[in-house]
C-alpha cells in the first residue's frame, strides 16, 4: 500500500531504517571517545540506565507519536493543535543543520577511504589530518579557502543522499537499509574481532570495562549520558516521528522501539570493544600508556585509529578500507533519515512532489556543507555541534516529551498502542513521560547552560 508519502513494505524494513538511522558515526567514534573520557567503564553504568529510563521510552514515544499521526513531525503535531506546529518545525531546522556538518564528516570518511590504499597518513597522522582539514597545506587540493578533495567527498555523499531519497521511502530507504545495516554488521565485527585478538588488547578493554565509580556522582557525567543517548538514538530530530509515519496502521510500538534502542546501543558497546582492543595494541607496541593514546574526540576516528592501522603486522590496507567503509555506511545510512525528515515536513506543509523536496533540501544542504570544506570548516563545526545539541535536539525533547505527555496524554497514547503491540507497557511508561523523562532532560538543558554562560 504506497500512498503518496510511501510506506514501508515490511516490519523488518522499518528496523532496519530506524537501526540505520540510530546506527551512525556517532557510534564508533562519539560512543568510544565519551566513554574514555567520562571514566570508562562507570560510563556504561549512566549510559544502561538513561538508555532505559530515558531512551527508549522516548523511543516509545515518538514512534508511538508518529505512527498516531501519520505525518512527518510538523504535520504531527499540528495534527494535535495547529498551535503547536512550530514545534514541529523545530525538529526540522536542527535536523537540517545536523545534516550540513554530519555529511561532511562522513565526506571525510570517504577521503579515508581513498587513502587507506596507500596509507597516505604515513607516520604522523595527526599532522596529516590537520593538514588535510585545516587548510594548512597549499597546492592542487585547496583553492582559495576550500578544500578540494573534501569537497569532492561531500559532494559525492550529498549525490548518494538525492539518489537514495529520490527513490522513496519503499525503494531508497528501506532497500538501501535492508543492505547496509548488515553489511556494516559484519564490517564491524572484524574489526572489533581483529582488535579483541591483539597483543596488549586487554589493556585497553581493562579501561573501557573498569568501573571508576567515584565519577558516578560527577553530574558531567550523567549530563555526557543524556547527550549521547539522545544523539545515539536520533532522538528529538523528528527522524523517528517520520519513519513510524510509513508504518502500516496497525504497527508494533514497543517492540520496535526496544528492538532500535538495545540493538543501537549493543553495536555501541562491541565497536567499542574493538575501538579499547585496538588503543591497548597501540600502548602495547608504543610503550605509550592507553591514556595518552586518544587525545581528542575527531581525533581517535582519523588519528589514532591510522595510527594504531599502520602498526598492524598484517593487512594494514584492508583493514584501514574495512574500518573507513564501515564508518561511511554508518554515516550514510544516518543521514539519509535526516534527508527524509527534512523532506517529508516540506511535502507535507507545502503539498510538493518528493523530487522537488528532495533537489530543494539536498541543493541547500550541500552549499551549506561547503562552510564546513573551508580552512574554518573544523572550527565552525564544533561550535555548531555543540549548540545544536545542547540546546536544539535537548530542547524540542523536553518540549516534546511535555507536549505529548501532557496535551496529547500518554495514558492515551499508551492505550491505543498497547493493544496492536507484542507486549504491552504499563503505568509506569506515563511516570517517566509525564515527570522523569521532563525533570532530569529539562535539568540536564539548565545545568549545562548555567556550566556555559554562567561560570
Ligand atoms: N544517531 C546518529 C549517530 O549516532 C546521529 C543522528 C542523530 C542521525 C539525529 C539522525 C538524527 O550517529
Ligand atoms: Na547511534
Amino acid at each position: 500500500m504506497e500512498d503518496k508519502k510511501g510506506a514501508f513494505e515490511s516490519r523488518l524494513g522499518f528496523i532496519m531504517a530506524a537501526i540505520g538511522s540510530a546506527v551512525g558515526l556517532g557510534n564508533i567514534w562519539r560512543f568510544s571517545y565519551i566513554a574514555y573520557e567520562n571514566g570508562g567503564g562507570a560510563f556504561l553504568i549512566p549510559y544502561f540506565v538513561v538508555l532505559l529510563t530515558v531512551g527508549i521510552p522516548m523511543l516509545i514515544l515518538e514512534i508511538g507519536f508518529g505512527l498516531r499521526q501519520r505525518g512527518s513531525a510538523a504535520l504531527s503535531f499540528a495534527r494535535l493543535d495547529r498551535k503547536w506546529e512550530w514545534l514541529g518545525w523545530w525538529a526540522p531546522i536542527i535536523s537540517f543543520l545536523l545534516m550540513t556538518y554530519y555529511t561532511v564528516i562522513i565526506g571525510w570518511t570517504l577521503n579515508y577511504v581513498g587513502y587507506s590504499f596507500f596509507q597516505s597518513w604515513g607516520n604522523d597522522p595527526e599532522t596529516f589530518f590537520f593538514n588535510n582539514h585545516l587548510g594548512l597545506t597549499s597546492g592542487v587540493w585547496e583553492i582559495g579557502n576550500i578544500q578540494i578533495n573534501i569537497l569532492i567527498t561531500v559532494f559525492l555523499v550529498w549525490a548518494a543522499n538525492f539518489i537514495i531519497i529520490y527513490k522513496g521511502v519503499q525503494d531508497g530507504v528501506e532497500k538501501a537499509s535492508k543492505i547496509f545495516m548488515p553489511l556494516l554488521f559484519i564490517l564491524m565485527a572484524i574489526i572489533t574481532l581483529r582488535g579483541l585478538t591483539l597483543p596488549g588488547a586487554m589493556a585497553g578493554i581493562n579501561k573501557y570495562l573498569t568501573p571508576d565509580f567515584s565519577r558516578l556522582t560527577d553530574s558531567k557525567v550523567w549530563l555526557a549520558a543524556f547527550g549521547q543517548i539522545f544523539f545515539t538514538l536520533s532522538l528529538g530530530f523528528g527522524v523517528m516521528i517520520t519513519y513510524a509515519s510509513y508504518l502500516p496502521k496497525k504497527s508494533d510500538v514497543v517492540n520496535n522501539a526496544f528492538i532500535t534502542g538495545l540493538g543501537n546501543c549493543g553495536f555501541s558497546f562491541m565497536v567499542g570493544m574493538g575501538v579499547f582492543g585496538v588503543l591497548g595494541y597501540m600502548a602495547h607496541q608504543t610503550g605509550v600508556p592507553v591514556d595518552e593514546v586518544i587525545t581528542q574526540s575527531i581525533g581517535l576516528a582519523f588519528v589514532a585509529f591510522p595510527k594504531a592501522i599502520s602498526m598492524l603486522p598484517a593487512f594494514q590496507t584492508l583493514f584501514s578500507l574495512i574500518f573507513f567503509l564501515a564508518l561511511f555506511i554508518a554515516g550514510l545510512s544516518s543521514s539519509i533519515s535526516l534527508v527524509e525528515a527534512v523532506v517529508a515536513n516540506l511535502m507535507d506543509k507545502f503539498n510538493i512532489e518528493r523530487n522537488k523536496a528532495v533537489i530543494l533540501v539536498c541543493g541547500i544542504g550541500f552549499l551549506g556543507s561547503v562552510i564546513y570544506t573551508t580552512g574554518a570548516g573544523l572550527y565552525f563545526l564544533d561550535i555548531i555541534d555543540h549548540f545544536n545539541m545542547q540546546f536544539g535536539a535537548a530542547l524540542v525533547g523536553v518540549v516534546e516529551c511535555l507536549v505529548i505527555a501532557w496535551i496529547f496524554k500518554a495514558s492515551r497514547l499508551r492505550e491505543w498502542m498497547n493493544p496492536i503491540s507484542d507486549f504491552s507497557i504499563g503505568k509506569w511508561w506515563d511516570v517517566l513521560v509525564q515527570y522523569f523523562i521532563p525533570l532530569t532532560l529539562g535539568f540536564s538543558v539548565i545545568k549545562s547552560a548555567i556550566d556555559e554562560f554562567i561560570k
